[in-house]
């Protein structure tokens, strides 16, 4: 089938590679003129593991096209996906422009009307509100089928191939289907369903899951006051198959740039319609404090902070990752900073992204090593399983104090032990 993917962003970008890796003919379409250029090069403009290799492959293949110019592919592709961004506005609601103004384009561009596929994470009804732009002129029938995506940053190539599920959501099963066969290649459950169920999916998925976190985030806080160990709390929970283990690990709560904003989006998109979505408020409170807490942590262990230098290694929101979007490390470093250190930090990936953002408020150094010399503090903010592994002879001589404080739990104590580190975790 031949495919233009409106939006080269992450998920469009990603969408597009392997829509062509399964062996349809992809247009990639964006209006930043300097993304096109890069990826006609072959090259990611972000990290993302696999996925380089994948354009290269495709674009010598010849089933993968960029382009600035959405009329120049429009009219030779059977299915358009839209795949721009829906940031959040101040209320938190999602805001559609760039999805209504892809629409505008592609009605202003099309000689006939098509199947347009929906891959923004967009609140329930926005499918329907585009048909009608889409259809604004007669004489050309769009249907706009919602298929949403649950990729996770840093192992999106992974998740693209062996997906847990597929869902599309569309006004008629057979449209339904024609969307569905484009993954035909990808064995997994595929679920279609009315459009706007298939809207909600979405929300309501990434929702869950960060009532997951949020959970056991307080059962961590918990565990600090009577003596319990979260890391086997969430073991002995996680064992029951019922709950399952994954999305149980405690810390300084989500980041991200999906989870905040979709939370937040539907609890507006309740509050839109009337509905008072108590659950999902606390899910957002528990995580904002999250990271207070623990901040609270570090200054009350140290003591006065001024003049002091700290560490703080990791500064994507995960690992595996340079996204530092809504970072829990961000707003530690600044508060450090705030409280008079001097902040020394270190990223495997997200150093010039966290530059931008950071500026003055941290020293940036080359490996962690050189972040923890004459450091009174480290301070893990981000799950890169290196900061697990350090060598801790190496690290005990180079700190001025031995305090470590792990925001992701991942310091195995065992390891340690030895070398006489004060160690804070989150829950223990
Ligand atoms: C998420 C969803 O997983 C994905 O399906 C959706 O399409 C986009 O949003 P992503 O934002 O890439 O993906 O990250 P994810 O791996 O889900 O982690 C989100 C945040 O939760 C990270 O900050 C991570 O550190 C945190 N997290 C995750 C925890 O604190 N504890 C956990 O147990 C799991």
């Amino acid at each position: 089938m031949k495919i233009t993917v409106v939006g080269s962003g992450y998920v469009g970008l990603v969408t597009a590679i392997g829509l062509a890796e399964l062996g349809h003919i992809v247009y990639g379409v964006d209006i930043d003129a300097e993304k096109i250029a890069k990826l006609k090069r072959a090259e990611v403009p972000f990290h993302e593991p696999g996925l380089e290799e994948l354009l290269k492959k495709n674009c010598k293949a010849g089933r993968l096209k960029f382009t600035d110019k959405l009329g120049s592919v429009i009219n030779s592709s059977e299915f358009i996906f839209i795949s721009v961004g829906t940031p959040p506005q101040p209320d938190g609601s999602a805001d559609l422009s760039f999805v209504k103004k892809a629409a505008r384009d592609i009605n202003r561009c099309a000689k006939a009307g098509k199947i347009t596929v929906i891959k923004s994470t967009v609140p329930v009804g926005t499918g329907k509100m585009l048909e009608k732009i889409l259809n604004k002129n007669r004489g050309r029938v769009f249907k706009v089928v919602s298929c949403p995506e649950f990729l996770r940053e840093g192992r999106a190539v992974y998740d693209f191939f062996n997906p847990d599920r597929i869902v599309v959501g569309a006004t008629r099963e057979s449209i339904g289907y024609r969307v569905m066969n484009l993954f035909s290649k990808i064995k997994t459950h595929k679920l279609i369903t009315a459009r706007e169920t298939a809207e909600l999916i979405k929300y309501a998925s990434n929702a869950f899951l960060a009532t997951k976190i949020s959970f056991i985030n307080e059962i961590a806080n918990l565990c600090e006051r009577v003596g319990a160990d979260v890391d086997e709390v969430a073991k002995g929970m996680g064992l029951d198959n019922r709950i399952g283990p994954k999305f149980l690990k405690a810390g300084i709560g989500y980041g991200g740039s999906c989870f905040p904003k979709d939370i937040r989006a539907l609890k507006q998109l309740a509050g839109g319609s009337g509905y008072n979505f108590r659950l999902l408020k606390s899910v957002i409170e528990v995580n904002n404090k999250q990271r207070k807490f623990f901040i609270e942590k570090i200054k009350k262990e140290l003591g006065s902070l001024n003049r002091k230098t700290v560490t703080v290694l990791g500064l994507a929101f995960k690992d595996n990752t340079d996204d530092i979007r809504e970072s829990a490390a961000l707003d530690i470093v600044k508060a450090l900073k705030k409280a008079g250190a001097r902040v020394k930090v270190y990223d495997p990936e997200a150093m010039v992204n966290a530059k931008c953002a950071l500026g003055k408020n941290a020293i940036f150094c080359d490996s962690p090593y050189s972040a923890l010399e004459k450091s009174s503090a480290l301070i893990i903010a981000t799950e890169w399983p290196i900061f697990g592994d350090l060598n801790w002879s190496k690290v005990r001589v180079l700190m001025k104090q031995p305090f470590i404080f792990d925001g992701k739990n991942m310091i195995d104590r065992q390891k340690i032990a030895k070398f006489r580190f004060k160690y804070f975790a989150v829950g223990k």
